[in-house]
This record gives C-alpha cells, sequence and structure tokens, in this order.
C-alpha cells in the first residue's frame, strides 16, 4: 500500500469511528448485513424480496421527478401528463419508468408472495413477519387505487367512481361513506385533490415505515428457506449456523445478479411496450376524463382483476364487496390455517401440491376473466374459479393435516 492509499484508509477508519462513537452504524452493519446470516440454499425465488426494495425506491424517484410537472387540477391534470410525454426533456421516459413500475410492484409482490406460500414462510416463528406484507400489499393496493386517478383519463375517473361507489353497497353507512371518500356527490376536482395527497405522502410514508418494520421482523426470526428448517437450531460454537452464511458479501453480490436481469426486462417493457397491449396503461385512458361519457367496459388494471372477478361473480353488490374483502383477508390466516408439520412443499404431500396449483391457475384465471367484459359465460366460470380460490384457504386445515408428509432433512439441501 503506498502513503496516499494508507492515509485515504486512516481518514476512512477515523470517520467511520468518528460516526460509531455517536451512532450505531457499524452495529446496524452487522446486525443486518455482515453478521446476519442467512440460509445457504436461497434460490432464485429469494430475489423478488431486495427487487421490491428496488422498485419501491424507483418508484418513489421517479414519482418526486413526476410531481415536479403534474398538476393535480381536475382542468389541467390529464394536460400535464402528456405535457410530461411530449415536452419535458426525458419526461416520457420518467412517466414509463412509474407506469412500468406500477405493474412490475405488483409482479414482483406477487411472485414474492408465492413463494412464502410454496415454503410455508408464513408459518411459526413467521406469522407476525406474514401479517405486516400482507399490511404492505393493502397499502400497495392504495397506493395504486390512489395513483390511477391522477392522469385523469376515462378509466381513471369511470374506475375510482366503480370502487368508491363499492362502499356505497355498505348497508346504513354506505352512501354517507362513499361520500366522504370522494369530499363531493361524484368523484371531482376535491376527490382528485386528496387522491393525490394519498399517493404522494400518505401511502408512500407508509410504506416506508412498513418495509422497514418487515425487515426487523425478518431479522429478528431469520429467513426461512426452500427446505423450510430453522437454520438457528444447528450452530457452531461461536454461536453461527452452521447452514448459514453472511448476507454480505454472499446475497448481496447475487442479488446484483436479479436486479440486472430485472433491469433488463423492465427497460425492455418501457423501451418497447410500456402500454404492454393495454394491461399496463389502457386505451381508454388516453381519453381525458368526461363524466358524461361511460366507456363500454370498465375494467382495473390486470393487478386488481382478480378481485374485480371475485366482486362480479356474485350477484348481490354488499355480497361482492364481502366476497371481494374476504377474498384478501383470507391471507392474513394462513399461518393458522395451514396445519402442517413441514413448511416447504418439498417434504408435503401431494394435496397441499395439488391445491397450490390448482389456487394459482383460479388465481390467473380470475385475473383474466376481469379484464373481459361481462357475458353469461364469463361469469359463471368466475364463479366455479371463485369457489376454488376460496376453497384452498377454507379446506386448508383439512388437506394439511390428514395428509403424509416427507421427513425433512436435518441440515439444509445445498448443491
Ligand atoms: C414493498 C414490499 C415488500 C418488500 C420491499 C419486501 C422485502 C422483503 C425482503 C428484502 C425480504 C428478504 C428477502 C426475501 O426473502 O426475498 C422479505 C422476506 C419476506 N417477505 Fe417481504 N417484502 C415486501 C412485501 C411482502 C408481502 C406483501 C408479503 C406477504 C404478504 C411478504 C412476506 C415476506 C415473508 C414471509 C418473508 C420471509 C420469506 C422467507 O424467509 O422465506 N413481503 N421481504
Amino acid at each position: 500500500m503506498n502513503g496516499v492509499s494508507a492515509a485515504c484508509c486512516r481518514a476512512w477508519d477515523g470517520l467511520i469511528g468518528w460516526i460509531d462513537a455517536r451512532f450505531p452504524l457499524l452495529k446496524l452493519w452487522n446486525e443486518h448485513l455482515a453478521r446476519y446470516y442467512a440460509p445457504k440454499n436461497f434460490n432464485f425465488r429469494y430475489y423478488f424480496g431486495s427487487l421490491a426494495m428496488l422498485v419501491l425506491a424507483l418508484q418513489i424517484l421517479t414519482g418526486i421527478w413526476l410531481t415536479m410537472n403534474y398538476k393535480p387540477d381536475a382542468d389541467l391534470a390529464f394536460g400535464s401528463v402528456e405535457y410530461i410525454m411530449r415536452d419535458v426533456d426525458w419526461g416520457w421516459l420518467i412517466r414509463y419508468m412509474h407506469s412500468t413500475g406500477a405493474s412490475a410492484f405488483f409482479i414482483v409482490i406477487y411472485l414474492h408472495m408465492f413463494r412464502g406460500l410454496m415454503y410455508g414462510s408464513y408459518k411459526k416463528p413467521r406469522e407476525l413477519l406474514w401479517i405486516i406484507g400482507m399490511l404492505i400489499y393493502l397499502t400497495l393496493m392504495g397506493e395504486a387505487f390512489f395513483g390511477y386517478l391522477l392522469p385523469w383519463g376515462q378509466m381513471s375517473y369511470w374506475g375510482a367512481k366503480v370502487i368508491v361507489s363499492l362502499y356505497g353497497a355498505i348497508p346504513v353507512i354506505g352512501p354517507d361513506l362513499a361520500q366522504w371518500i370522494r369530499g363531493d356527490y361524484g368523484i371531482s376536482d376535491v376527490t382528485l385533490n386528496r387522491f393525490f395527497a394519498f399517493h404522494v405522502i400518505a401511502m408512500p410514508l407508509i410504506l416506508c415505515g412498513l418495509v422497514v418494520v418487515h425487515i426487523m421482523a425478518l431479522h429478528e426470526v431469520g429467513s426461512n428457506n426452500p427446505d423450510g428448517i430453522e437454520i438457528k437450531k444447528k450452530k457452531d460454537a461461536n454461536g453461527v449456523p452452521l447452514d448459514g452464511i453472511p448476507f454480505h458479501p454472499y446475497y448481496t453480490v447475487k442479488d446484483i445478479v436479479g436486479v440486472a436481469v430485472f433491469l433488463i426486462l423492465f427497460a425492455g417493457v418501457i423501451f418497447f411496450a410500456p402500454e404492454m397491449g393495454g394491461y399496463f396503461l389502457e386505451d381508454n385512458n388516453f381519453i381525458p376524463a368526461d363524466p358524461f361519457k361511460t366507456p363500454p367496459h370498465i375494467a382495473p388494471v390486470w393487478y386488481f382483476t382478480p378481485f374485480y372477478s371475485i366482486l362480479r361473480a356474485v350477484p348481490n353488490p354488499f355480497g361482492g364487496v364481502v366476497a371481494m374483502g374476504c377474498a384478501v383477508v383470507l391471507f392474513f390466516f394462513l399461518p393458522w390455517l395451514d396445519q402442517s408439520p413441514v413448511k416447504s412443499i418439498r417434504y408435503r404431500g401431494l394435496s397441499s401440491r395439488i391445491a397450490l396449483a390448482v389456487f394459482t391457475l383460479s388465481f390467473l384465471i380470475l385475473g383474466y376473466l376481469g379484464t373481459q367484459p361481462p357475458n353469461p359465460v364469463t361469469a359463471n366460470l368466475a364463479r366455479i374459479f371463485s369457489v376454488i380460490y376460496f376453497l384452498y384457504f377454507l379446506l386448508m386445515p383439512v388437506y394439511t393435516r390428514v395428509e403424509k408428509t416427507l421427513p425433512e432433512p436435518e441440515r439444509v439441501h445445498y448443491p
């Protein structure tokens, strides 16, 4: 080492020491990265948590830049988005990053949750971690819903009208509640202003807070893994799990691979298919909101359509709202509905495997049906698949208890 680099090292150590005497920097670094021992058998399904953090950061950054030119005013909003797309330097890129980012967020989160279902990551001792995750998911749904009104296109307006009017189906308090949410008799400038406030301040703040709590809860109990066994049960003389490796540098480097693949796909969509055939940006949203012209077919963005299908599957409006609410709320109860003695799908019996596969299929089919205009055939299909969706949860205490499971290994499998 030459004199200059030795001096630099001393200055760096001095700076860290100075901060550390005043703030627990090294303690945090060690607890959450350099001495956080993660199971050594993570596979690609463990990329999605860090990717969700990346997308959250991207959404916040691009959101800040969009806000610099966006106008939350019913007369100006649509035009301001067009101005961003056409006249603001790189505005089109920032806007497409944000609109594609919304769909990417849900893709990553659905895969993240699916991994949890596969490996039983919601089971003891991770029940609270799962519940915090579900709170994140609800907040994310709110964030996406509020954001969708902002471009003030036809689908923004009519989508918000349909969803807010659902609250009107609640007996007794419904109509007043819907009016209270809108702040007006219909979706108006007042509604746009408050949705803007929720979208840019309230929801992102709650999301960031929940993500910090999510990571704290994860690091308290430790990560699960594809074998679903607790690595903390087998430690060496220094208290280090035998099947654990320090998160940094092993998984920080591994996660970079996931980030690179994600960014290539993300850029591909932004540059070549930002509307994604109407799935990421709906055609009707390129028309300014018109309260006097109802679009022939109103459908939410793809990430809400499984729940929208369940809503439409029930003929009674209030029943539909209840069914849709239950479809989300049931996820909270998974840690207690699942009675299996093993966590991972690897060691579960045939019925758990079939149940998860059929549930996933029903979720995807409901999602597709929700994008289609309603007709008697799709309505009946939506009913059948809604029943299958609910049976996954409601029969879980039975099939997870009676099926024959395989013995879990003593140590994790590592190729
Ligand atoms: C902004 C959204 C979210 C972020 C940034 C996030 C972040 C993370 C990170 C970084 C991890 C560790 C790495 C990994 O296991 O992939 C993790 C683990 C986990 N997350 Fe999330 N998460 C989010 C949403 C959710 C949601 C919606 C759920 C479920 C409802 C959830 C449930 C879990 C569970 C159960 C684990 C532990 C998994 C295991 O150890 O096998 N997370 N999360």
